[in-house]
């Protein structure tokens, strides 16, 4: 409340007499400490543009510590003046006794030289010469110190540092001269301080409308937002600084993958394209339009847009011919090829659509031996559990060349995974549109102490690389498995919503290890 009283006066005063010339004396006027007037008002006014200020420096005369102390008790000097009796004497010892030590050795220096004591020369002690001597032989040792025998040497004295000092603590003003004889004395010292010119600011206005920084559900249901003022967003502020950047587990198998790859001599394909065709996806691979992968039970398509812009004119003719009639031998399908069917947007349900844009690519290019692979992500409608997620990673690898056979397939994928240290591989023949033959792989997993599946693979079929304008002695070998069950062995983890998806738990994330491959 208090905070708010102060802003009031301080407005009223602004608007009345037009500007406060000094807000440090606008703050001794209402009783508030200056620097509180300008932290919790000042400033907020003029971030929300109800005042302007300009800044004034001032300097002024302050007492030091040491200035402070002697306003109060006296100077050194007049401090051990009154140490020394009236009459006689009195050693130098018995005043350190009972003044500080070094206020008399300050003090002592300053009386002698305002004539105010003085001290009595006496004999030296018998012995003294020799002790001397003595000391000399010792290295380093200090002469004892003769004692000092003191009296004063005026009857009373006008400490007059003291009501210099007591002046400027007052803040009445001293000659120059006393300023800088007390500065040398380091008993007052220069202060600058800043105070403001407040005047009107650009939305100046005797109450202060707090801004908002929240709009509600309810200020948008009673329209209130329509009248209300909000605080601007501060583009400046920095946030709160990141804990720290974790790798998730699947990045760095993946990064060991990929690494694999490369020292194997593979090119990494371009994979920016979940949502894709049905063309590429599907037909490009030769699988007919009636296969149940495509229906929507397995596939997700796309709503909007429904349909792809464009698939290359020639191409698809060949695709068409070849699904219904075949050719080079082939029977086809004998089915009426729809271009509709192959128009369907879906998310792409494995990364063989990206082979098939590559192969097609690398046909147009003018063939060239090639060794492609791809890790992303994939999508498929299905039931999620422990080992089944709708959104999963595929990686994905193919050699293209003159001569390629079946046991370079074996041979490259038992090579692949012998560098991730598993050395027990075995393959089991399979069915798939596009590869003819086709074989699942199989890893011994010893800890479970079974045949885990890993993936699948194959030789592309004629069919497939024929309307692509491959030549005709051209082979391919392919396979595809995914990232996520290797990753899940690594790292222990038997639930594959605990390694991805919006279930994860970050910790898990921030504590794994790093990717350590071999079983
Ligand atoms: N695309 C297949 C899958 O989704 C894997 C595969 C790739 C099979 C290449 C053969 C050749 O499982």
């Amino acid at each position: 409340a208090a905070a708010e009283d102060v802003e009031d006066q301080l407005l009223q005063q602004v608007d009345k007499q037009g500007e406060i010339e000094d807000s440090r004396k606008f703050a001794e006027s209402i009783g508030v400490n200056h620097d509180k007037v300008l932290g919790d008002t000042i400033k907020s006014l003029l971030a929300y543009e109800l005042i302007t200020t300009k800044t004034v420096a001032h300097t002024r005369w302050e007492l030091t510590a040491e200035g402070q102390q002697y306003a109060k008790d006296g100077t050194p000097e007049a401090q051990l003046f009154h140490a020394v009796p009236e009459q006689g004497t009195i050693s130098r010892e018995e005043i350190e006794a009972k003044l500080n030590k070094d206020l008399v050795t300050i003090g002592f220096n300053r009386a002698m030289k305002e004539r105010w004591l003085e001290v009595e020369k006496e004999k030296k002690p018998e012995g003294a010469p020799e002790e001397k001597k003595e000391a000399k032989k010792e290295k380093g040792a200090k002469a004892p110190p003769k004692p000092q025998i003191v009296k004063r040497k005026v009857a009373t004295i006008d400490d007059i540092v003291q009501k210099q000092l007591q002046s400027v603590a007052e803040g009445k003003e001293l000659s120059e001269k006393d300023l800088k004889a007390l500065q040398s004395r380091k008993l007052v010292e220069l202060v600058t301080f800043k105070s403001f010119v407040i005047s009107k600011g650009p939305k100046f206005a005797l109450k202060r409308t707090k801004a908002l920084t929240d709009m509600t559900k309810e200020m948008m249901d009673s329209k209130a937002w329509k009248g209300a003022t909000f605080k601007d967003y501060n583009f400046a502020a920095l946030g709160l600084p990141p804990s720290g950047g974790s790798l998730h587990p699947l990045l760095k198998v993946r990064a060991q993958f990929r690494k694999i790859f490369l020292q194997m001599g593979f090119e990494e394909m371009p994979t920016n394209n979940f949502v894709e065709s049905s063309f590429w996806n599907f037909d490009a691979l030769f699988q007919p339009q009636q296969h149940p992968a495509r229906d929507s039970h397995d596939t997700f398509f796309l709503k909007a847009p429904e349909k792809c812009r464009s698939v290359p004119e020639d191409y698809m003719k060949r695709v068409k011919e070849m699904h219904e009639h075949g050719g080079g031998g082939s029977l086809g399908y004998g089915y009426d090829w729809q271009y509709s069917e192959a128009a369907k947007n879906l998310l792409r349900t494995h990364t063989t659509a990206v082979s098939s844009r590559m192969l097609y690519k690398l046909a147009q290019d003018g063939f060239k031996p090639k060794k492609y692979f791809s890790i992303d992500r994939v999508f498929r409608n299905e039931a999620v559990d422990r080992t089944h997620l709708a959104e999963f990673h595929q990686i994905e690898g193919l050699i293209c060349d003159r001569g390629v056979t079946l046991g370079d397939l074996l041979g490259t994928i038992e090579q692949f995974f012998s560098r991730l240290g598993m050395n027990e591989i075995r393959f089991k023949p399979a069915f798939n549109p596009y590869t003819e033959p086709s074989a699942e792989i199989f890893g011994y997993h010893p800890q479970l102490k079974k045949w885990v599946e890993l993936g699948n693979s194959g030789m592309f079929r004629p069919e497939m690389l024929q309307p692509m304008g491959l030549p005709p002695d051209v082979n391919v070998i392919a396979w595809g498995f995914g990232l996520e069950r290797p990753t899940m062995i690594l790292y222990n983890i038997d639930n594959i919503r605990d390694l991805f998806g919006h279930k994860v738990n970050l910790n898990v994330i921030r504590s794994n290890p790093i990717c350590r491959l071999g079983y």
